[in-house]
């Protein structure tokens, strides 16, 4: 791969005429060009980026920088199983959990599924007694995945009521607590280490309060799910209540491994099953599709037009389902710990932007409250637009015709703008988005709208020279909250050690 290649590529790029979204919906082809409908295990997605700016010329170029970077190459090394999680010296086999990869490590994540499945099946056949809850403890890859698949899939019914609990703040433990009743209710400790130390912490809070409200053997209630089996075992989990998973699965791509526990745990095998198949039908799609047809090139090649030509510092993604209100959430960890980073994989300097800032909301709340920056604000802001045309509710219809009129609505106003003698009650207009709008919400849909997300991310990075795969930028807040809570609150800047003294922390 050479950056330096790719880098004429870039300043052509900027060097591009910008006719408007306006203006470019005169090529009449347009629509079919950049808008299609993937027929999925679960129901249709229709994937429609037409009203981004993306033309011939902007995808011939990217395509350009594409080839310079060879994302077909880091492509085939995704899917090969090769180390191309550099720094840390191992792959990245998220897609092995999904039964697409090299051919051991999909044996593998078989044979631990086959594991978990059975303590799945055996619990809800009763091998632990009656199970009514589950709390899940974990954080960031270990919690965002399970939460958005339990808030998205099982509104209406679950085998069993799970809540995730991710921060160590008290309060978020308390309150699942004061929802279960010991008696009936399993703990989860999800961690790839089994060292982070928010879930820990829970995880002990968690066996007490079992142990006070009379629950005589609280480890004989826990479940582990990590990738260092024998640190569970270590901490006090019988062996067979250990689901380990591979290292080669990243923390925020873990929830298709023994971290969706609670995901099956609530949906049944069969849902989680049918979850992995959505995304193995994405798998084929990435890999299987030429670059210039591929969907998820496609989002990657418009986020990068919008990052890097046009500067974009964020984007936002609004979900018009109240069933997907956490997937911003689920993709600021996803797209900002995978590709926030100014170094490239080989460690030289990423001379140009990294990741845009992740955010968004739920839609139409969100209209009421963030839009008028998106419609007159003089930031540039793409806009992801995520539907469904089936609704999650029986109430009356008039609710969901209410709900995407407003979402197709806004992508509209956003691209035709107003104009307006009167400034205040101008639109600018021109401004980007793209809408995936869905057949149904379903855990295969669910599945392969993650997995489109996980490999717009990886082309994001392999078109940069990224590696998304680590994460060291979380690491020195660790180490430095671990220095204080051993005792060293001192030798920082005034204004931290008059915090820490102020709280009474740290000495
Ligand atoms: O601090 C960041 C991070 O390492 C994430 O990448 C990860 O998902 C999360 O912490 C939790 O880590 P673990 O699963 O090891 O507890």
């Amino acid at each position: 791969m050479t950056v330096a290649e790719a880098e004429t590529y870039w300043t052509a790029l900027k060097g591009l005429p910008r006719p408007t979204l306006t203006a470019l919906f005169g090529d009449r082809s347009r629509l079919d060009t950049y808008a299609e409908t993937l027929e999925l295990p679960g129901g249709a997605i229709r994937f429609d980026w037409s009203k981004t700016h993306l033309s011939s010329e902007v995808v011939a170029l990217l395509g350009a920088v594409a080839a310079a970077m060879d994302v077909e190459g880091r492509r085939a090394a995704l899917f090969d199983g090769e180390k191309i999680n550099n720094t840390e010296g191992r792959a990245a086999e998220h897609t092995a959990e999904r039964g697409i990869g090299k051919d051991s490590s999909v044996e593998e994540a078989e044979q631990l599924h086959a594991r978990m499945r059975m303590l799945v099946d055996a619990i809800h056949e009763g091998a632990l007694g009656e199970v009514r809850s589950l709390i899940h403890i974990g954080i960031g890859g270990s919690a965002l995945g399970p939460a958005l698949a339990i808030d998205a899939l099982t509104r209406d019914e679950a085998k069993v009521a799970v809540h995730v609990v991710s921060n160590i703040d008290g309060c978020a433990l308390e309150a699942a607590m004061k929802a279960c009743d010991p008696a009936t209710t399993l703990i989860a400790v999800a961690s790839k280490t089994f060292t982070t130390t928010e879930t820990m912490t829970n995880a002990m809070s968690a066996l007490e309060w079992l142990r006070d409200n009379g629950v005589s053997d609280p480890y004989g209630r826990v479940v582990a799910l990590t990738a260092a089996p024998e640190k569970a075992v270590e901490w006090g989990v019988d062996e067979t209540r250990v689901l380990p998973f591979s290292e080669t699965v990243g923390g925020r791509y873990s929830l298709w491994s023994s971290i969706g526990f609670p995901i099956a745990m609530a949906l049944g095998w069969q849902g989680f099953a049918e979850f992995l198949d959505g995304a193995a039908a994405i798998d084929r799609h990435f890999l299987d599709t030429d670059l210039a047809d591929n969907i998820v090139v496609r989002a990657a090649f418009a986020d990068l037009y919008y990052a890097q030509v046009r500067k974009c510092q964020t984007r936002a993604v609004f979900a018009y389902d109240e069933r997907l209100k956490l997937l911003p959430d689920y993709l600021q960890q996803l797209e900002m710990e995978s590709n926030g980073k100014s170094v490239l994989a080989d460690g030289s300097a990423l001379t140009r932007p990294s990741a845009p800032v992740t955010w968004g909301g739920v839609g139409t709340d969100a209209q009421h409250a963030v839009f008028q920056l998106l419609h007159q604000g003089t930031h540039l802001i793409p806009v992801d637009f995520l539907a469904v045309k089936v609704p999650g509710h029986d109430l009356d219809p008039a609710h969901h015709h209410i709900l995407l009129s407003n979402c197709f609505a806004q992508g509209a106003a956003l691209m035709a703008g107003k104009a307006s003698d009167d400034g205040a009650r101008a639109y600018p207009g021109d401004r980007p988005s793209a809408t995936i709008l869905c057949d149904e919400l379903n855990p295969a849909t669910l599945g392969a709208l993650i997995a489109f997300h996980e490999h717009r991310t990886f082309v994001s990075a392999a078109m940069l020279g990224i590696n998304p795969f680590d994460q060291f930028g979380v690491e020195l807040g660790k180490a430095i909250a671990k220095q204080i809570d051993t005792g060293g609150g001192e030798g920082f800047d005034p204004s931290t050690e008059a915090l820490l003294k102020l709280a009474g922390i740290g000495s």
